[in-house]
This record gives C-alpha cells, structure tokens and sequence, in this order.
C-alpha cells in the first residue's frame, strides 16, 4: 500500500507530487508572498530549483516526509501544498508544513487541509504528536494553528540562518489526546 494516497476532502483533493508539476511549484514557491515566512529554505528563483523540490516529492515512497498537492475540486486548480516531515515512527511525531497561493487565502482551504491531514497523521500514521514552526511575525499561520487547537510551547531562538541573518521560530503541537 501507499504510504500516503491521495485526501479527499469537501473541496479539496490533497494527492502526491507528479513530474507535471514543476510549472505550478516554480510558479509557487518564488511568489514571495508563499515564500515571506518560509525560512528554513532559500527562496526559489529559477526552475532548477523547483525540480529538485519536484524530485525530493518524488522520491518520498518509504522515507520520512511526504508532501501532497492542493487541488480545488471544482476546478482542478492546483492551489498549494501540504504535508509531514522529520516523522519519527519510534516516538510517533512528525512535523506539518503547508502552503496556499494567495489567490487562495481566506476561504478556509488551509483548514480544510489540515484537518484532513491530521485526522491522516493521527490514524493511518499513528501519530501521538504533531508538530509545527513557524516565525513569529506570520501571524495567519499562528491563527490557522490556534484555530485547530494546536499549544504554543515556547520559541526556539536563532533556529534557521538564511542570507546573514538568524530566524527565530514558534514551536507549537498537537497532541492526539
Ligand atoms: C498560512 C496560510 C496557509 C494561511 O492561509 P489562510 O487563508 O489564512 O487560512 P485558511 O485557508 O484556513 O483560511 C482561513 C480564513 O478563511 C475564512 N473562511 C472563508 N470560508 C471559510 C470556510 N468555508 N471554512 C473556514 N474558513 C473560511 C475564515 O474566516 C478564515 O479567516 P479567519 O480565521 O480570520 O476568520 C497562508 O497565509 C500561507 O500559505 N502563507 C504562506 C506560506 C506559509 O507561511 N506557510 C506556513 C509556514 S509556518
């Protein structure tokens, strides 16, 4: 079986990368409002780039991330992404990522998402606990977070370095209980 088939969800159908989405993840990840708060990579700016993030995905099957791609179920629109990395199967956490276009934002798709992708987390995964990071000053991400329950546990300093200059980061998490 698939480590991660594809979620369907109201709107949304949450499925794994595919080679034909090196357009939209180039178009994507160098918007620079996706890539604002996203620190923990360099931003992308040439398509090399965007296909090594298309190879990563694809290469997932067995290892310890995933990432599936947003898709609106009315118009098939490829909207952002979404998925789990650094997964520890010992002790049952992995961490969440997500990003929405922001032709998107607003109309509650990243919560429709992650709900989907934690109910996943938690039952076919197994997960007890799931975590995020994110920079303080990315406030809707906090609020998306806080609205699915997720606690603030404190903020880890200096955590990613990009071009001179230290990020310090929010760690909040999930419990299943
Ligand atoms: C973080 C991010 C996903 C948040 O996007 P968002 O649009 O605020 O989140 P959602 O898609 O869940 O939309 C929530 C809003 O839609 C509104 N909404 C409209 N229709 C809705 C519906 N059917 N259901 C739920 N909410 C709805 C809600 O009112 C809510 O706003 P509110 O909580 O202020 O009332 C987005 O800003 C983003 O991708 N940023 C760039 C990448 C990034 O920073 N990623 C996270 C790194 S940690």
């Amino acid at each position: 079986m698939q480590d991660f088939p594809p979620i369907q969800t109201e709107r949304l159908t949450l499925r794994p990368f595919q080679a034909d989405d090196l357009d939209f993840t180039f178009q994507h990840f160098s918007d620079p409002q996706v890539a604002q708060y996203l620190l923990d990579e360099p931003p992308v700016t040439d398509l090399s780039q965007a296909q090594e993030i298309v190879q990563f995905y694809l290469d997932s099957a067995g290892k310890s991330y995933n990432r599936w791609v947003i898709v609106t179920e009315a118009d098939g629109q490829r909207i952002g992404t979404c998925g789990f990395h650094k997964w520890n199967k010992s002790h049952q956490r992995a961490e969440v990522g997500y990003d929405l276009s922001p032709k998107a934002w607003g109309q509650g798709y990243m919560q429709e998402t992650l709900h989907a992708a934690i109910q996943f987390g938690f039952v076919q995964m197994k997960l007890h606990r799931i975590e995020a990071l994110v920079y303080p000053e990315n406030v809707r991400s906090l609020h998306l977070l806080n609205k699915l329950g997720f606690k603030q546990e404190g903020a880890l300093r200096d955590y990613f370095y990009l071009d001179g200059k230290f990020y310090d980061h929010v760690v909040l998490s999930l419990l299943k209980k």
